[in-house]
């Protein structure tokens, strides 16, 4: 593929990568890129205009058996099966090092591919990135086991928390390379290999990603790195000699992978879908709520898990918030990526926007208001665009009430009693993130209690940290991600009885 149709704006080292080998992208298994088995390719588009960027493997049954077997061969054997602690932590330390050394490059490879803000891309998706790795960078280092106090006497009895195993691990296309740091890093941190499956929709930057691991020491087949679509991914998780799947996407697919991984009695941890409530109390700093409530459901263009897209607003404040919200969107700008002047990207790929457009259809079919935007953008351009939209709606049974859409559409409802928006607020499927604007701290502690989700923003959203538990209730997902316990959720406990 000539480099020749890349955007201007893309520098040298992105287009390098872009360009990539004659063939197309390989698959990473173990210290190669090589071609799939069966030569199967696929072409990764540009959102802003829907030309091909990039030819990339599309890896077929034969090579998800030859990534675990090299996977599997990596965590028995070798240099990382016997690493010290320390090592494994200075190794998940260099790889932030060479993330942030790289971080322009990054940022344009996933704006390209994903369409998103580059400065968006560079200050959350990368910056991001590297806050991970070099969290779980100190964790092999601290990861104990316990001298237990049992009854028996003269009996020595110990827990070794192990490595769970080959994981496969498969993100989704919203923030790509972030998706694939809040994976990889615990589970490198816990010791285990990796075989790590981009969407289909962004496979560059987990490319990129892979190919740092190796220039920074990590041995081959500790992190292995399959492009391909679902069939790839449902391939890895059927596989037998996977211990493990993580799982960041949709709730239809988490619940085939929950179930195929029941079955195995697999080890699985999901982070789904949303529709996360956001509050604004009647004392809340109404400016900074409205400010705080675009952002919530506008960032990314609205393809955030835990994107705010229900805003309840008293009744009495609702014209006016709903008013300053529907003028802000009005004036978003919306472009390509890689433009500097860029508030709102295109949306991932045709078919992400039909879906889109087709939830604001329902929207006016099931008779929402339509307060601003309600139509696809920048036809012209031939990219994905949809103008930031807003209804308003006092039912709460509207299907662009009740699903999740991943895209920039917000329905804004008002209410009465803080009972009552509790209660509406929880009325849901899914549990993943919920927020509250107000001055009282006594209603946003007790409004923090009553919601049902995984993470409660009070006067903020969507604030993350690596150290910070994040994962839903409900449909929203199984298991958490970050901290202790994500690293958690890669270990297995051995108890170890010695009679003396
Ligand atoms: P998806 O769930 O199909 O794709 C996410 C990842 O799963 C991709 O890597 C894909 O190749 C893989 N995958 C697809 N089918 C699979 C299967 N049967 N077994 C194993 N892996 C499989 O999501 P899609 O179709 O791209 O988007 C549909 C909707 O899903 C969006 O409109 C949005 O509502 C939701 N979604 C939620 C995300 C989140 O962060 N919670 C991320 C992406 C999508
Ligand atoms: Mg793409």
């Amino acid at each position: 593929m000539s480099t020749a149709a890349l955007p201007e704006a893309l520098g040298a080292a992105a287009r390098q990568f872009v360009a990539g080998p004659e063939s197309g992208h390989g698959l990473l298994i173990g210290s190669q890129r090589i071609a799939a088995a069966d030569g199967a390719t696929f072409q990764t588009l540009d959102p802003s205009n829907g030309m091909p960027i990039a030819t990339v493997a599309q890896a077929g049954p034969h090579d998800v058996d030859r990534a675990v077997a090299v996977a599997r061969e990596a965590f028995q054997s070798g240099p990382w099966a016997t690493m010290p602690a320390l090592e494994r932590g200075r190794l998940i330390g260099a790889l932030a090092d060479a993330v942030a050394e790289h971080a322009e490059e990054l940022a344009q490879i996933e704006s390209l591919d994903n369409g998103k803000p580059v400065k968006l891309a560079q200050f959350v998706d990368v910056a991001g990135t590297v806050a991970h790795l070099r969290y779980f960078a100190g964790w092999p280092t601290k990861i104990e086991g316990a001298v237990l106090p049992v009854m028996a006497p003269n009996m020595h009895c110990y827990t070794r928390r192990e490595p769970v195993g080959v994981c496969a691990q498969i993100v989704p296309w919203n923030f790509p390379l972030l998706m694939a740091a809040w994976k990889i890093a615990p589970a490198l941190a816990a010791g285990c290999t990796i075989v790590l499956k981009p969407a289909e929709q962004t496979p560059l930057s987990a490319l990129r990603l892979g190919e740092l691991a190796l220039e920074v020491g990590f041995p081959p087949g500790v992190l292995n790195v399959l492009t391909g679509d679902g069939a790839t991914g449902a391939a890895l998780v059927e596989h037998p000699d996977v211990d493990k799947v993580a799982f960041t996407g949709s709730t239809a697919v988490g619940r085939e992978i929950g179930g195929k991984a029941g079955a195995a009695l697999k080890r699985v941890t999901l982070e789904l879908g949303g529709k996360s409530p956001n509050i604004i109390l009647p004392d809340a700093d109404v400016e900074a709520a409205a400010k705080g409530a675009f952002q919530a459901i506008y960032f990314n263009s609205g393809q955030a898990c835990n994107a705010g897209s229900r805003l309840f607003v008293p009744a009495e404040r609702f014209e006016e918030v709903t008013g300053v919200l529907a003028e802000r969107a009005a004036k978003a700008r919306l472009g390509a990526g890689l433009d500097p002047e860029t508030q709102l990207g295109p949306l991932v790929s045709a078919e992400q926007q039909q879906r889109v457009l087709a939830y604001i259809e329902s929207g006016l079919q099931e008779g929402a208001s339509l307060l601003t935007g309600g139509e696809a953008a920048l036809g012209e351009s031939g990219g994905y665009f949809v103008a930031p939209t807003l209804f308003a709606s006092t039912s709460d049974e509207l299907r662009i009430c009740r699903e999740e859409i991943f895209g920039p559409v917000l329905v804004a409802t008002p209410y009465d009693t803080l009972e009552e928006v509790a209660r509406r607020a929880n009325d849901s499927d899914y549990g993943l993130a919920a927020g509250v604007w107000t001055r009282d701290l006594g209603s946003a502690h007790r409004l923090a209690a009553m919601l049902r989700a995984g993470s409660v923003y009070v006067n903020c959203w969507a604030a993350s940290d690596p150290a910070a538990p994040f994962g839903g209730f409900k449909a929203s997902g199984v298991g958490r991600e970050h901290g202790h316990v994500g690293l958690d959720s890669y270990l297995e406990t051995k108890t170890v009885w010695a009679a003396l």
